[in-house]
């Protein structure tokens, strides 16, 4: 690895700074691209403190995750038209100064599914409408298949559905057993099935309404095999894990850090060795 006086910095900015490992990640595309950047967690403790010090400091970009994904956008220049639709900034690159905010969600949701499956014409059905949810709407919105949002709350479900386009449906998570086709994708986009977390070890989904041709993605990364992937696997679906999500996020956002094309293989196997 190269560092000098003109090595460009990327930070991140979340309050997993501590613990998450997507540093690895980075820094072995890095060095294997050879290039002089250098991806560096920070602690951030003034959010606006530390966007005065992107500018500052001449910091080249930074990734950005919770709790600082909608608070960032009060700080930052611009928002490019993916992170204004969507609400949330993920990235921000400081272009000459200038400090404009991308988001990496959606696309990364879709990379992770289209390894896996074709979206086109399909019936998409997303369980949950936080920030992560809102990103994967508009995202599969832009393709060509049939999106219906599902969520707890039924008024917010309504509210990003027409956000997103007026004619999507949505509902509560009662009416999956109506709406669930043969080939249906489900994405669960909440937190239940998170590890350490009071729902570890449950699924919004009765594991009945699962078949041989659905495909079932779940956001949560940690376990990596949640309730929810764990029943789609017995009932024979096609399972997309919410690392793979992690992981083309990453290799979007080294694009747009560097320029330069993302290593795939060697950020893959840095993702592998740090689970
Ligand atoms: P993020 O922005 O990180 O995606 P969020 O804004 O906290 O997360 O959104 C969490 C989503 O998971 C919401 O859709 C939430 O449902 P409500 O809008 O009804 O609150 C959903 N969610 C959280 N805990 C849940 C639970 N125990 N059961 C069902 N849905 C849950």
């Amino acid at each position: 690895m190269r560092l000098n006086g003109e090595t460009k910095l990327i930070g991140f900015f979340g309050s997993t700074y501590r613990t998450s490992k997507m540093y690895a990640m980075y820094n072995a595309a890095i060095q294997a691209m050879d290039l002089n950047f250098l991806y560096v967690p920070f602690a951030v403790h003034d959010l606006e403190k530390a966007v005065a010090g992107i500018r500052n400091l001449g910091v080249a970009a930074v990734g950005v995750t919770i709790p600082y994904k909608i608070d960032i956008m009060d700080y930052i220049d611009e928002l490019d038209p993916n992170a204004k639709r969507v609400g949330a900034v993920s990235v921000v690159l400081n272009k000459d100064g200038k400090l404009i905010g991308g988001n990496t969600d959606g696309e990364g949701a879709l990379r992770a599914l289209q390894e896996k499956t074709s979206v086109k014409d399909r019936n998409i059905i997303i369980l949950g409408c936080g920030g992560a949810a809102r990103a994967i709407a508009f995202a599969l919105n832009d393709e060509d298949c049939r999106i219906t949002i599902l969520n707890r709350t039924v008024s917010k479900a309504k509210e990003l559905a027409t956000a997103v386009d007026d004619s999507v449906p949505f509902g509560g998570y009662d009416s999956l057993p109506d709406l669930v086709t043969k080939d249906t994708i489900l994405i669960n986009t909440t937190p239940v099935g998170m590890a350490n977390t009071a729902h570890e070890g449950e699924s919004l989904v009765p594991e009945q309404l699962l078949g041989p041709d659905m495909t079932v993605m779940d956001i949560v990364s940690k376990p990596r095999e949640t309730k929810l992937l764990q029943n789609a696997g017995k009932r024979g679906c096609t399972l997309v894990y919410g690392y793979r999500m992690l992981l083309w996020q990453g290799v979007l956002k080294f694009k747009m850090y560097t320029d330069v094309e993302p290593p795939i293989e060697v950020m893959e196997e840095a993702m592998e060795s740090i689970k």
